[in-house]
């Protein structure tokens, strides 16, 4: 009987401090993971690439009225052969029921790049 019983507490204590060991590692990983995702959200949000701002930028601010994908709906479709020049005009000038100035600066040459590449 002597020492008998000091074993299984042993095991238990063991094992105890063992998965307290191993959930503390899968915890870490977890969290490195998620930080590692967040940088990449970062990354896209502050692009340099005026393609990637000028889809940001469409997509939040065109194409409630000229389609997801550049199709159409209020506005035309802005598939048919627009060029930058076509569509920085279009954002200034607001033909129509487009409102004039949406975007301006940055955003609006950005935009127009991407329209442009579309269309290409
Ligand atoms: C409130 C709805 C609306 C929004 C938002 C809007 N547009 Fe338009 N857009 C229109 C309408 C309507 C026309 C057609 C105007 C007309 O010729 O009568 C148009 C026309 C255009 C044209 C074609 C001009 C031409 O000469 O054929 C371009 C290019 C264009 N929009 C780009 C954009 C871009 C880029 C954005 C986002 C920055 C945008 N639009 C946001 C409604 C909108």
């Amino acid at each position: 009987m002597r020492g008998k019983p000091l074993f299984p507490f042993a095991a238990t204590a063991v094992l105890g401090l063992l998965s307290i060991f191993l959930l503390s590692l899968v915890g870490l990983n977890v969290g490195s993971e998620q930080a590692a995702e967040n940088g990449e959200e970062q990354q896209e949000e502050t692009s340099d690439d005026p393609i990637e701002l000028g889809q940001s930028v469409y997509e939040g601010n065109c194409a409630s009225c000229h389609g997801g994908d550049l199709g159409g709906g209020v506005g035309p479709a802005l598939d048919g052969g627009y060029s930058a020049d076509d569509v920085t005009t279009a954002i200034s000038e607001g033909p129509g029921d487009m409102p004039a100035d949406i975007v301006q600066g940055e955003e609006a040459d950005a935009v127009a790049e991407f329209i442009a590449a579309e269309n290409e």
